[in-house]
């Protein structure tokens, strides 16, 4: 199998190097299942400066990224990767859930485009086909949500994790969060394992983990429980389900029109 690629349109590349060097993402780019290029946006700008932002028309305070660089960027990844699939990070997108992630995990070249200042000038958003949020609050960059996004996604590339009984009994994909575990000692300053997970009765451990898996995910998140066509994921859980499903969360219309341009 070829290896997942992505590109991660940044002003501050340096801000990857240790998120990207450890664990099973480290263990996925040595193993060639993942390859990230690190694009440095300055490198597209055409000024003295090397300016990726400028003020706003029409006034207002701080700076807006420029477009230029970024779509001269993008044109640049393009000549080597036609079909990749843009995501621009702002905290206007889609939020990212496991549906998302799992649609994101089947690409073979994904582009993260990361924003800065008060946000991207609009038009960028004709050459995009996602934009994506981690979540309802505002970070300073697009950065740290790419690496988020990064993260999760290498969990779900085929042979990246050893276990892949682990990756469908997670959290998300059935539907409650995770029960709780417990290692040795079985006595932790006076506070005991459940008798059952040292009973050796597995039917009885397995029907303690899901009760306890339904309790906990009722008490915490019952929001997960409910039919999807109830969930606050917005178009998300309208769409069919499969590849297509998560085509285009962006705001606009689909980068389609911006290729017939
Ligand atoms: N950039 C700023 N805030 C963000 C968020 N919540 N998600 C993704 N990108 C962002």
């Amino acid at each position: 199998m070829s290896a997942m690629h992505v590109h991660v349109v940044t002003i501050f590349p340096e801000l990857f190097a240790s998120p990207l060097a450890v664990g099973i993402v480290k263990r996925a780019r040595d193993g060639g299942l993942l390859r990230i290029s690190l694009v440095d946006l300055r490198e597209y700008t055409s000024d003295r400066h090397r300016s990726t932002g400028d003020y706003p028309y029409g006034g207002g305070h701080g700076m807006v990224m420029k477009p230029e660089p970024i779509v001269a960027a993008l044109d640049a990844i393009a000549a080597g990767a036609p079909h990749a699939r843009r995501v621009l990070l702002s905290p206007r997108g889609s939020v990212l859930d496991h549906a998302l992630v799992a649609a994101l995990a089947r690409e073979k070249d994904l582009v993260l485009i990361c924003g800065r200042y008060e946000g991207v000038d609009e038009r960028v958003r004709t050459f995009v086909d996602d934009e994506i949020s981690i979540g309802d609050y505002v970070l300073s960059g697009g950065e740290i949500a790419a690496l988020v996004l990064i993260d999760a996604v290498t969990r779900l590339i085929p042979g990246a994790r050893g276990n892949v009984a682990s990756a469908l009994s997670e959290s998300f994909t059935s539907g409650t969060l995770e029960y709780p575990q417990y290692t040795r000692p079985a006595t932790f300053r006076g506070l005991e394992v459940p008798p059952v997970l040292l009973s050796g009765d597995h039917t009885a451990i397995e029907r303690w983990r899901e009760s306890e898996a339904q309790r906990i995910t009722r008490r915490v998140r019952p929001d997960l429980l409910r039919e999807p066509a109830e969930s606050t994921s917005g178009t998300l859980a309208e769409t069919p389900a499969g590849p297509a499903a998560h085509r285009s969360t962006a705001a606009q219309p689909p980068r389609a029109r911006a290729r017939n341009r």
